[in-house]
């Protein structure tokens, strides 16, 4: 694979972008507006100064993991793809619509990964025109430092797009596992759980947002209490999880509490927004 194409440039998108320039990907990423895609593109520019003023990198791979990475809001730009990996919102209908528009423009070499929390890969494959050549390519947040991806198989990802994704991430210096396409996949149908049960506990009054975090910190050495955590992956994002897994599982520990359902339309969705269970 030699060029690599990125849609959304939020959180997770700018993340991917970056390892996959990182690894000597020419790698293009895409993003609704110019000003959207701005902001992703400062957000990947601000961890690469970090990294040189912590000493993890140095100003000449800086400049030439930038000269690989360019942005576009054209999907047009994608044509010469061999992967695209889609990291927008989590929502079915909109993946849906992304895929057809990147469908328009690769050629039929070309694999589509998902990068989706929880949804059917299955489900999101069998809407594409190449079933055999999609997968999911689940990364964590914060990407450049996150060391797993799950790759994860769709009932119709063929055994080839499936080792060229496991192979894919490990080109990027992760460590893959390989997961089933079941909502959440490892990772997620146990934090998600945690985070949602946490949220529960403040609404029944256990502790506050502070003593519950240093509690779970301290107590367990979670680098982040379940409160940080959440306001770092997106309390909006948390909730379409939670809505998707409980609709897949019908269990009560994925149903999202009333609280988290009022921050969101509230518009508190966390750090990316200034504000969510702390202030920033
Ligand atoms: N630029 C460059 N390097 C950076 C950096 C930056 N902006 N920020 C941190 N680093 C480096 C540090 O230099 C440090 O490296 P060394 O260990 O070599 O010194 C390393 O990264 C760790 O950083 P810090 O020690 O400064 O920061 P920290 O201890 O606060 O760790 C963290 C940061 C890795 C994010 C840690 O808090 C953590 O692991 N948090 C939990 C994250 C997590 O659980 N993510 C999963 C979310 S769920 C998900 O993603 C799935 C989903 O579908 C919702
Ligand atoms: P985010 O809200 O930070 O970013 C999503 C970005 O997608 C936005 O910038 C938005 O403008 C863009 N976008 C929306 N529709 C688009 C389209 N049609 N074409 C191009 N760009 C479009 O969200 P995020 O946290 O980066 O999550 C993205 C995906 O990654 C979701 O499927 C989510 O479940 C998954 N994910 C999130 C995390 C996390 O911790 N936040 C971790 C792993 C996976």
């Amino acid at each position: 694979m030699k060029t690599i194409g990125v849609l959304g440039c939020g959180l997770m998108g700018a993340g991917i972008a970056q390892v996959s320039a990182a690894a000597g990907l020419r790698t293009i990423v895409l993003e609704v507006n110019e000003a959207v895609l701005a902001r992703g593109l400062g957000r990947i520019e601000k961890f690469l100064a970090t990294s040189v003023e912590k000493g993890k990198m140095t100003a000449d791979e800086k400049a030439r993991l930038l000269a690989n990475l360019s942005g576009t809001t054209a999907y047009a730009d994608l044509k010469d793809c061999d992967l695209v990996i889609e990291a927008i919102v989590e929502n079915v209908d909109v993946k849906r619509q992304a895929y057809a528009a990147v469908e328009a423009v690769v050629g039929p070499h070309c694999l589509l990964a998902t990068n989706t929390s929880s949804l059917c890969v299955t489900e999101l494959a069998a809407s594409t025109t190449r079933p055999d050549r999609f997968g999911g390519l689940h990364f964590f947040n914060p990407v450049p430092l996150m060391k797993l991806v799950e790759v994860i198989r769709a009932l119709t990802t063929s055994d080839a797009t499936h080792q060229a994704l496991f192979a894919f991430a490990q080109a990027l210096g992760k460590e893959p596992v390989t997961a089933p396409d079941r909502g959440g996949f490892i990772v997620n149908r146990l934090l998600i759980p945690y985070m949602l049960d946490a949220i529960r506990c403040l609404e029944g009054g256990l502790g506050t947002v502070e003593d519950i975090d240093t509690a779970m910190k301290l107590g367990c050495g979670h680098p982040m209490g379940p409160f940080t955590l959440t306001d770092f992956v997106g309390l909006d994002t948390t909730y379409f999880i939670a809505n998707i897994m409980f609709e897949e599982f019908r269990e009560a520990r994925f149903a999202p509490p009333p609280l988290l359902k009022r921050m969101v339309l509230a518009g508190h969705l966390g750090k990316k927004s200034g504000r969510g269970f702390y202030q920033y």
